[in-house]
């Protein structure tokens, strides 16, 4: 006999074999047909009881969400739907799920619903597929890395600096003595707090990357980081994972080319191995898209759309040209974006980014050189003196995925950068010495994990693609 899981009794059990598994009942059908999942596939057994000899009060706790131990005889399925099933031996109960108050029950659920049963949602289908992919997208970009020699490096959370600029921290201080320490203006005083300073979550982990860059020449992170950002959007986690690459000797164009090989990858690789899952987010896509109006409707199926991106290449595109495409198109009868965009530098919103991505180019955008005033202090600065070696990629359907740049390493201007945003440069003593000793062309990107999930697998909103999801007013669990 053998224990086993699901995905691999479908692979290589065979015919009359003994097997055991373990998993929890999706539905049970006249006193008979169990089908069970166990997490390791998409799909369930059909388990069939003898229920004329079997135990009134055992067949009652025979529940949908009730976790059993089954052991029987693998057999060729006489019904409609499966290829084989279990003739049950033995049935054994972990646990019970009382009926009456057991939330995920074989119906149909809406998201909302769920998301406040986050614990219990991964033992739906759709849940389940999300995070097999996310497990196997997480296992695809450090396999990308280690061959292509690059080394993983592990970010601080807790850290002093504001990475981004765009104060939008988390502050870290402690519990200890119930309150942190004030001063006489009953001001929080950091100074006599743990740190001894104002520290923070984590909102890139890519001013420490740069230093081991510097060092290490290829690095990457893949850590969890923290922004307080408040907006309540389908594409904006609290918490969120970023997978940030930082190159020595690489500048604007080799990041570019880096990013997109990576992100091909990736894709490709849940392509070929998470085939079950993508076909089950497909077709529940094409059932939720059905209720829409044509126009509504995507021009591509998910898996289509998926290998779209693996074989076609990303339009690069400055800031500029892009300008120039957005205030010459006419997005609809009634206004032109020209009304939008005033005047050159402005940042572009989601509305341009979607329009350049899904209507315009109809494929991946990488926007490059993007105005200085827009972008974070650290960016090289072009000759023109007006814009930065910044890029970003633009995903149908999910805006922007990736945000990356050539990094300044002339320490003359990025002092002045510094002093023009009013920066306190003894934040950045250790920053500045990276420019200081063994100064050169370095460049790297933080892709948003999350918004690759959702590119892979199609789900609307960032917070179905992450387990628990940090939101503002939302972290119950
Ligand atoms: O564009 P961002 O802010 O870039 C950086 O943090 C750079 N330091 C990265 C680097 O060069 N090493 O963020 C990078 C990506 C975005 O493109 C987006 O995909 C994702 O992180 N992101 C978020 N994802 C979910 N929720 C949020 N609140 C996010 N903010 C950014
Ligand atoms: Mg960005």
């Amino acid at each position: 006999m053998i224990a086993t899981s699901i995905k691999e009794l479908f692979k290589s059990a065979s015919l009359q074999q003994e097997v055991q598994i373990n998993g929890w009942v999706r539905t049970f059908r006249s006193n008979r047909f169990i089908a069970l999942n166990d997490g390791s596939t998409l799909r369930t057994i059909q388990c069939v009881l003898d229920f004329e000899n079997t135990d009134e009060s055992l067949l009652r706790q025979i529940t949908t969400g009730a976790a059993l131990k089954i052991t029987g005889t693998l057999v060729e399925s006489q019904g409609k739907g499966q290829d084989v099933e279990i003739q049950i031996k033995d049935i054994e109960v972990h646990g019970t799920a009382d009926p009456e108050t057991y939330p995920i029950q074989p119906k149909k659920h809406s998201m909302e619903f769920l998301r406040e049963q986050a614990h219990l949602r991964v033992r739906t289908n759709t849940f389940g597929a999300v995070m097999r992919v996310r497990s196997a997208l997480a296992f695809a970009i450090h396999d990308y890395f280690r061959k292509n020699d690059f080394f993983y490096f592990h970010a601080p959370i807790i850290t002093g600096s504001d990475a981004e600029g765009a104060g939008e921290m988390f502050r870290v201080t402690t519990l200890s003595d119930k309150q942190p320490p004030l001063d006489e203006h009953g001001a929080v005083d950091y100074k006599e707090d743990f740190f001894g300073k104002e520290t923070n979550l984590t909102v890139s982990g890519q001013l420490e990357a740069e230093a081991y860059a510097m060092g290490l020449g290829k690095v990457y992170t893949f850590g969890p980081t923290f922004r307080a950002e408040n907006s309540n959007t389908s594409r904006h986690l609290a918490e969120f994972w970023m997978i940030e690459p930082e190159m020595a000797f690489y500048d604007l164009d080799a990041n570019m080319d880096l990013a997109e090989d990576f992100i091909k990858s990736v894709l490709k690789y849940i392509l070929e191995n998470c085939e079950e899952d993508l076909a089950f987010l497909e077709k529940r896509l094409l059932d939720e898209e059905k209720t829409r109006p044509q126009a509504e409707r995507s021009e591509m199926a998910l898996i289509e759309k998926l290998r779209f991106v693996v074989d076609n290449h990303f339009k690069r595109v400055t800031y500029t040209e892009a300008i120039d495409i957005l205030r010459n198109s006419k997005p609809n009868k009634k206004k032109r974006f020209e009304y939008l965009i005033e005047e050159w530098g402005a940042d572009l919103q989601s509305e341009h980014e979607r329009f350049l991505v899904e209507k315009h180019f109809k494929c991946p955008v990488i926007l490059f050189d993007y105005p200085a005033k827009i972008k974070a202090f650290y960016m090289r600065l072009n000759e023109d003196g007006k814009t930065v070696r910044a890029m970003d990629i633009l995903f149908p359907g999910i805006g922007e995925i990736v945000g990356g740049s050539q990094r300044e390493e002339r320490l003359d201007v990025l002092k002045e950068k510094i002093d023009e945003l009013d920066i306190d440069e003894k934040e950045l003593w250790w920053y500045l010495d990276l420019r200081k000793f063994g100064t050169a062309v370095h460049s790297g990107f933080g892709l948003g994990f999350e918004r690759l999930v959702q590119f892979a697998t199609g789900m609307g909103n960032i917070r179905d693609v992450i387990p628990f999801p940090r939101t503002p007013q939302n972290a119950e669990f």
